[in-house]
């Protein structure tokens, strides 16, 4: 008996063509699942898939922020044991340079579509019982915030707003629902953030750890999450950040 075992369980994973998503999914693959991988770019979700453990995966692609898109990806969902939300962007604007499409797109991406994704998952039957749904969210909003990102901490304030509240109404349902909250992570979106090479150096030196972290050590935390090891676990942030916001 494992408890942390996820064998034979049937996952969904948004933002698997990159980053966090991606490592989420190769781990959860070496854990078992038979994964259902979505994003929109077609190539990377066959990069991704090409990186996992074991046959029994799938891909579709879809934009979260488009409403039949979302809509047809949940009719062709099986029955689900997990979802793992990790799609969202980042976009630094300091509020003099941001227009309300800024702040739409951010809200809409990171958090709205996560909802109305969660809110059709749950109208059409689409999980198991004790099933498990986390979200990779972040430190900032929700622990800390930096200039520049006030929209994208409010999206991620907003996320783990939701989490707890559904946490709430699933919870007679047996349905588990939980936040990652992570610091900075080695992935793409650094490519849209705020700094530059020199500035990345000097960041990673604020951390107790004295660097970002992995995208397989957030994969980590998920595939805890995810499994029956986490069964008493429900509207929780989990930190992952280093230290970083312990100082
Ligand atoms: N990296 C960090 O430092 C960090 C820290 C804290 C929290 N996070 C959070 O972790 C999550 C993953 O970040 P990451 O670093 O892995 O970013 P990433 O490498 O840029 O990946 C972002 C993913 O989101 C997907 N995505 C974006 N907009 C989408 C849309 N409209 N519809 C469907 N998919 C969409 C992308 O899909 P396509 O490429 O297919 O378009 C991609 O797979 C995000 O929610 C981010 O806020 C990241």
């Amino acid at each position: 008996m494992n408890p942390f075992s996820l064998k034979d369980k049937t996952i969904l994973v948004t933002g698997a063509s990159s980053g966090i998503g991606r490592a989420i999914a190769i781990v959860c693959s070496q854990m078992g699942v038979n994964l259902i991988l979505t994003g929109r770019n077609e190539d990377k979700l066959k990069d991704t898939l090409s990186r996992c453990e074991g046959t029994n995966h799938n891909y579709l692609l879809a934009d979260l922020n488009k409403k039949e898109e979302i809509e047809s990806l949940v009719e062709q969902l099986p029955k689900l044991d997990g979802f793992v939300n990790s799609a969202g962007i980042v976009k630094t604007l300091l509020l003099t340079f941001m227009e309300l499409n800024d702040i739409n797109e951010i809200l809409q991406t990171n958090s709205i579509s996560v909802m109305n994704l969660t809110r059709l998952l749950i109208i059409n039957k689409k999980f198991n019982k004790e099933s498990s749904i986390v979200y990779i969210s972040s430190i900032n909003g929700n622990n800390c915030s930096v200039i520049g990102n006030s929209a994208y901490s409010a999206s991620k304030a907003m996320l783990n707003g939701f989490m707890k509240a559904i946490a709430l109404e699933l919870a007679s349902k047996k349905i588990r629902v939980n936040c990652v909250n992570p610091a900075m992570i080695e992935t793409d979106i650094l490519k849209n953030s705020f700094v530059d090479a020199e500035d990345i150096k000097k960041d990673k030196l604020k951390y107790p750890l004295k660097r970002y972290g992995k995208p397989e050590e957030v994969a980590y935390a998920v595939v805890y999450l995810l499994s029956d090891a986490a069964q008493w676990i429900t509207g929780s942030s989990l930190v992952i950040d280093g230290g970083y916001t312990i100082q």
